[in-house]
């Protein structure tokens, strides 16, 4: 458990992304004193005001905290950032291009520019998901371009922290992953960490970077399996929720992760199995298991489509209220959202879509533009529609008042893709209510 070696460590953090960003606030937090740098001009002037430029709980008031106690500050110059820091995090982001690769070219790009500001030894640790192999790039790059007198190491350290509940989890993870190769290198990691209590795992490089996609890419395949398991329910009668309880319950399956639904979206499961697929391709192996899982989670959406259509057969100029827009709760992400592909085969059947989200239509605007439309609360996108489409869990939807919303609508259909309502209590408010998994009464 780590807790025993905490020390202070100036430390920078490159990119503040939602990853860069919660990680560079919370080793503020836990005392250490951190450089924040993007190269993004708007983000580094909005955090050195104090404020957030994503939806985080829990981030805005500790980005006050670390500033106001000056453990905590924000720079374009990552240059100025390096030299004046003795670890140096890598948090850029690392898209999976078309053909499954991941597109290395930020962090190649931060990797050089790091090693031209070294000034002394540094550990450069790297965030960014990457594929097996991808340190030792990063080392040679780093190598390539500092100066040789000066030494490194480098290190991966994997991040699982969930948006929507990032600064919780990175604050008490259930472990931290430390590959590294000096001894040296690993000793600061568990001073930087020192305070957290959690088990450290120490491992070589390559098992670290295969330790977070084979994570991502198994949770992934929980989601789908017992996607797969709602059709069968849907098919025979059996109740999803009352299935994945009881397999959950066995510690052998664990109950996280078995919430069936519209398929997984976010800026990292797709990709993260994407990539993992394409490294076991050039690993010579073809991991048509994640294949399988990718089609499954596609073809949820294309079975919610369904739905909708088997209550609506014509979508022509139909009005369709969504609620729900951002990949989960929690957060105004709406990187491979769900929501983005059932709208868009809901257009393609000339459906009129007017939705709402309690954070993330200003950057659902950018995907959809004049698409579709927005309104400022559930109960406006509710009048005179056809049907409800719930696409993502807000707990503000727990308190829809349904009487109102019924004399709102133009006919009484939810299709809810979260599960979010009893069948038997929509039943009885006089509803046709489908979800996923479950009877339709
Ligand atoms: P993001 O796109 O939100 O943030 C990346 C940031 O890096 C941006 O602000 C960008 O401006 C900045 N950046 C890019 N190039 C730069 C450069 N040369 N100099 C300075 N700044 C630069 O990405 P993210 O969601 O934070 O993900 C970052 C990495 O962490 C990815 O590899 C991702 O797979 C991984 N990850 C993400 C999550 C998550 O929940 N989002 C969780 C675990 C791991
Ligand atoms: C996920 C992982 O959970 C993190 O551990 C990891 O650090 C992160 O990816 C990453 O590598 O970036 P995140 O994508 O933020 O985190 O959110 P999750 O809570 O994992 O949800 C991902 C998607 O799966 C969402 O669309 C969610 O609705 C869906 N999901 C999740 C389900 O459909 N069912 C579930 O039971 C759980």
């Amino acid at each position: 458990m780590a807790s025993v070696n905490f020390r202070s460590i100036n430390i920078c953090v490159i990119g503040t992304g939602y990853v860069g960003l919660v990680t560079g606030v919370c080793l503020a937090k836990i005392g250490h004193s951190v450089i924040c740098v993007d190269n993004n001009k708007d983000k580094i002037k909005k955090l050195k005001k104090g404020i957030s430029p994503i939806y985080e709980p829990g981030l805005s008031s500790l980005i006050k905290e670390g500033i106001k106690k000056g453990r905590l500050s924000f720079s374009e110059d990552i240059n100025y950032a390096v030299k004046n820091s003795d670890v140096v995090f890598v948090c850029v982001n690392t898209p999976t291009q078309k053909n499954g690769k991941t597109d290395l070219r930020y962090i190649k790009a931060v990797s050089r520019e790091i090693a031209k500001a070294m000034n002394g030894y540094k550990v450069i640790v790297s965030k960014s998901t990457i594929a097996v192999g991808t340190s030792q790039k990063i080392k040679e790059i780093m190598k390539r371009h500092h100066h040789p007198k000066l030494k490194f190491d480098i290190v991966f350290n994997p991040e699982f922290l969930r948006e929507g509940s990032a600064v919780d989890d990175f604050l008490h993870p259930d472990r931290i992953v430390i590959g590294a190769e000096s001894e040296k290198a690993k000793r600061i990691m568990e001073q930087i960490y020192g305070s957290v209590k959690t088990p450290i795992i120490f491992t070589g490089i390559e098992a670290s970077e295969i330790i977070k996609h084979a994570s991502n890419a198994f949770l992934a395949t929980k989601i789908s399996f017992i996607n797969t398991v709602s059709n069968i329910c849907e098919k025979n009668g059996g109740e999803i929720e009352e299935v994945a309880l009881a397999m959950g319950l066995d510690k052998r399956i664990g109950k996280d992760f078995l919430k069936a639904g519209i398929g997984f979206g976010g800026s990292c499961f797709p990709k993260d199995v994407a990539a993992f697929i394409r490294v076991a391709k050039d690993s010579g192996y073809d991991f048509k298991l994640l294949k399988e899982v990718q089609r499954i989670n596609f073809n949820q959406r294309e079975q919610f489509v369904k739905k909708v259509q088997s209550l609506i057969p014509n979508l022509k100029n139909k009005k369709i209220a969504v609620l729900g827009l951002s990949f989960k709760p929690n957060t105004d992400d709406m990187r491979e959202a769900p929501s983005i592909d059932i709208i868009k085969m809901l257009l393609v059947k000339k459906a009129v879509i007017k939705a709402y989200d309690p954070v993330a239509m200003e950057k659902a605007k950018d995907i959809f533009k004049n698409k579709i439309t927005y309104g400022s609360n559930m109960y406006e996108v509710m009048k005179g529609a056809n049907a409800v489409l719930i696409l993502t869990e807000w707990a503000d939807f727990l308190k829809i008042d349904f009487k109102k919303a019924k004399k709102l609508l133009r006919s009484p259909f939810i299709i809810d893709g979260r599960n979010m309502f009893s069948p038997e209590k929509m039943a009885n408010l006089g509803f046709e209510y489908y979800s996923i998994g479950r009877k339709k009464l």
